[in-house]
């Protein structure tokens, strides 16, 4: 069943049942103060670091679930209610949620009144607001009470969660008129604080929950609410909230509004305090004053919805498929902004207190929105490279605040240095922009070290070269992209890491998913260095690669696909001599992608045992048959129920690497067939069974050895943003930036007549038709640029600023 509808005009998705199988959620903030925002108000906000900057409270795993957040509530006589129906639940009349880029609204009614509670964060500050209009429908005066509530975290969110003993004696506030400042640990090492604010005056106000909720109280039915007032408390420790009451008399069909607005705010160091106590309020007073008004609260909306505009208009398909179109030009771009923020860290199911940026995810993020944000990928790459160790080998992940390497993780996950290649190539493939590789870059975050950008390229290659196993394929060391296969660690205790213990690089175990890795992303290594003009070293390299190939067509070939791995007793692991875990996704995507046995024969074979052996009505499972027990040479992912995660769950970030290869041999039907099993907006029919929000992708769904086969799990921050956007528009709809213009080599289904692009690429804006007359799956037969005919198949790059291309298939 659906919950909602795609609005596709206005960019939004319209939820009209409050109660979604989860928390349907949306992002708030592009910059630097973030929010996450579920359809009911619940959620949380953090500066930068969800960790070490957190504004409010979270209860992850609480029950009643998604209670912590931003609600407000109404008081109507007896009644207490939230437009979002959250958390009093109290029946509402009419609800509606719409979740747009970067903001969302919520409308509830009840007893003729209607609220509509409208959030978003506006560009280029550090503050959440929140406006609620309030109108009578009723032929009757109402007198209504308004109460806002937000619950502090007292910034360092693990701390928050266990240090008890000093948290409950540390929490302080100030109020000021209508604001509430958090100012905990402001009086000793820190010089920021959080404002909770109303641009109205106020009936009354609590900062301490004890007295807004009751000790034993609920956000359910808050004592406050219940009373209809607040009691002006002033918190001293425990729990520091912030909560306004407004009284509000309203005649028929007459409205009220207010703005709140929840900002996180710096004081240089030597201006702390204008009193003793009293904290320095003057750059708060100034943030406040920008959004006062409805005047200035609707002009900040408005230019971030022109910022979403402009940043999605550079890539605008029209197809016959209103799920294509709405993929591409809305949500999954969307999504991939958002994972260019977060990486992996913030969401309802990421913590924001595990883990950094991870090295691989950020690298492949980048393929997703380095168009639509190049400078800042440039500033990324960067970043992710001046973390790399001397020898090539990567920190698996690095603090988004230090932008250092986690040594606590450290290294040794030997697929990460390729990933690095991957985001280079594809930024320099968008840009045309070769000084990036000039650019001097640390090693392992010393400046002694910085060497040009080209020469860690050249590390990330020679590591794999430098750790090769028995039969020539690259060693897998802790475990590769699959993070739960780990054939060194031997994890025998509860709690212990599966992927630190024990010799956890050994020498014997290799994969043959790096060495598909290091065939795909050799290449392109080559074909930068052959355009610098460095053959000899092209020369060496394009050596390399053809080796791997042949010890994968040699050692990693099964027979009739791709061996996943050896295991660290020299045992094949995804191979027809196995039990369980015969056959694997990854090297079947990343070694045909890499081109390895397409012209030979194997590749086809591997796609065919995908489809035989892995392909289900949901997407293809990551292996078969399931592990059915836990096996201390596998690790992790023999550590899940069958079905679940990597152990054959359908992962959906490996998926689009099937489609990908479908589209090298030329199989435009199969493609897309593919992607629609995968692709939320081709779910939202079956949202009671896939469960997680129909406009964006989730990590994970249950495979079909699962007893809940098609839940998805996990949304938001995954991989797979990147992946499917760029399957979809570069091997499917064809469009692909090239180093020195743009190719266009569609691989569609045979049924499609023609499309439209308009792809942004350098400046340039390509208006691009294809037209598929003959109903082919493959093969330009003409190019036409502004009318004439092309010789080569890449439309180079031109100073215009748009040009009109035909494709003839
Ligand atoms: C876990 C995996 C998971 C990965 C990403 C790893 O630490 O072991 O289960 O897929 O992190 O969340
Ligand atoms: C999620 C991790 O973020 C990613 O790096 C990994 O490749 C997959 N899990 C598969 O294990």
């Amino acid at each position: 069943m659906k919950y909602g509808h795609f609005d596709d005009k206005n960019r939004e998705y319209v939820i009209n049942h409050y109660e979604t199988p989860l928390p349907w959620i949306n992002y708030l903030g592009s910059d630097s103060f973030f929010a996450l925002l579920s359809n009911t108000a619940g959620g949380y906000a953090f500066y930068k670091d969800a960790k070490l900057r957190r504004l409010t409270r979270y209860r992850y795993n609480n029950l009643p679930l998604d209670q912590d957040g931003f609600h407000i509530y109404i008081k109507d006589k007896n009644t207490i209610w939230n437009p979002g129906w959250q958390p009093t639940r109290t029946k509402l009349d009419h609800y509606e949620c719409r979740h747009g880029l970067g903001y969302s609204v919520i409308t509830g009614s009840k007893n003729k009144v209607e609220a509509r509670q409208e959030l978003y964060v506006p560009k280029n500050d550090n503050i959440l607001l929140m406006r609620v209009t309030l109108t009578n429908k009723d032929q009757k005066e109402k007198e209504l009470d308004l109460f806002s509530f937000v619950e502090f975290c007292l910034w360092d969110a693990q701390d928050d969660t266990t240090n008890f003993q000093r948290n409950y004696s540390t929490g302080e506030v100030e109020v000021e008129g209508s604001a509430i400042y958090h100012k905990t640990e402001f009086r000793e090492r820190r010089n920021h604080y959080a404002v909770f604010f109303a641009n109205r005056e106020i009936s009354s106000f609590d900062t301490s929950r004890d007295q807004f909720m009751g000790v034993y109280g609920s956000p359910a039915s808050p004592n406050a609410v219940l009373k209809g007032k607040c009691s002006d408390t002033i918190a001293h420790g425990w729990q520091p909230i912030g909560a306004h009451h407004i009284h509000v008399s309203l005649k028929a069909d007459e409205s009220y509004d207010v703005i709140f607005a929840l900002a996180y705010v710096e004081v240089p160091e030597n201006q702390k305090f204008i009193a003793p106590g009293i904290i320095n309020k003057k750059p708060a007073h100034e943030l406040l004053k920008k959004y006062d008004t409805d005047r200035k609260f609707d002009k900040g909306l408005r230019d971030l919805k022109k910022f979403w505009n402009d940043l999605l208009s550079g890539f605008e398909v029209r197809t016959a498929s209103e799920e294509v179109n709405r993929m591409v030009n809305i949500w999954n771009a969307y999504q991939c902004m958002v994972t260019f923020n977060m990486s992996r860290s913030a969401s309802y199911y990421e913590s924001g207190i595990g883990r950094g940026m991870g090295f691989r995810d950020s690298c492949q993020d980048l393929l997703g929105f380095v168009h639509m944000i190049p400078e800042r990928a440039r500033e990324r790459i960067l970043d992710i490279a001046a973390t790399q160790k001397p020898d090539g080998g990567a920190y698996h992940q690095y603090q988004p605040l230090t932008k250092k390497g986690n040594s606590d993780i450290g290294g040794g996950f030997n697929d990460d240095p390729l990933w690095l290649i991957a985001c280079t190539d594809a930024y320099i493939r968008e840009t045309g922009d070769w000084d990036i590789l000039k650019e001097k870059v640390d090693f392992d975050n010393d400046p002694k070290s910085a060497k040009p950008l080209l020469e860690h390229l050249n590390r990330s290659f020679n590591y794999t070269l430098n750790n090769l196993g028995p039969h020539k394929l690259p060693l897998i060391g802790r475990a590769d992209w699959n993070d739960c296969l780990n054939l060194n660690c031997f994890s025998r205790y509860p709690g212990e890491s599966f992927q630190i213990t024990g010799p956890s690089e050994g020498p014997v175990a290799e994969s043959v998913f790096i060495a598909g890795m290091f065939v795909k992303y050799g290449k392109a290594y080559a074909n930068i260095l052959n355009h610098l003009g460095k053959s000899k070293e092209a020369k060496k390299v394009t050596k390399a690669f053809t080796d791997m190939e042949k010890a994968i067509l040699k050692d990693g070939w099964d027979g009739k696909w791709f061996l996943r791995a050896y295991d660290a007793f020299g045992k094949k692991v995804g191979s027809k001599y196995n039990d369980e875990g015969k056959i694997f996704i990854e090297p079947q995507g990343m070694c045909i992608m890499a081109g390895v046995g397409v012209k030979t024969g194997e590749a086809q074979k591997a796609l065919d045992s995908v489809a035989e052996r892995l392909e289900t009505k949901y997407g293809i499972v990551l292996q078969n048959p399931a592990y059915s027990t836990y096996k201390l040479n596998l690790g992790e992912i023999s550590s899940y129920p069958p079905g679940y995660k990597e152990n054959a769950g359908i992962f959906c970030h490996n998926n689009p690497w099937i489609v990908f290869a479908e589209t090298i041999m030329g199989h435009g039907n199969r493609a897309f067939s593919l992607y629609k099993k995968t692709c939320p907006a081709f779910l939202e029919e079956i949202s009671e069974i896939h469960r997680t929000e129909p406009y964006v992708y989730c990590q994970m769904v249950a495979g079909k050895d699962a007893p809940t086969f098609g839940e998805g799990k996990n949304s938001w921050l995954t991989g797979t943003a990147a992946w499917t956007f760029t399957v979809l528009t570069q091997g499917i709809l064809g469009i692909q930036p090239d180093y020195d213009g743009l190719r266009i080599d569609p691989c569609i289904p045979d049924h499609v007549k023609e499309y439209k692009v308009n792809r942004l690429f350098r400046g340039t804006m390509y208006h691009i038709t294809v037209k598929n007359p003959d109903g082919s799956e493959k093969g330009v037969k003409k190019v036409l640029l502004n009318g004439k005919e092309l010789k080569s198949d890449i439309i180079p790059v031109t100073d215009k600023k748009e040009v009109n291309v035909e494709i003839i298939m």
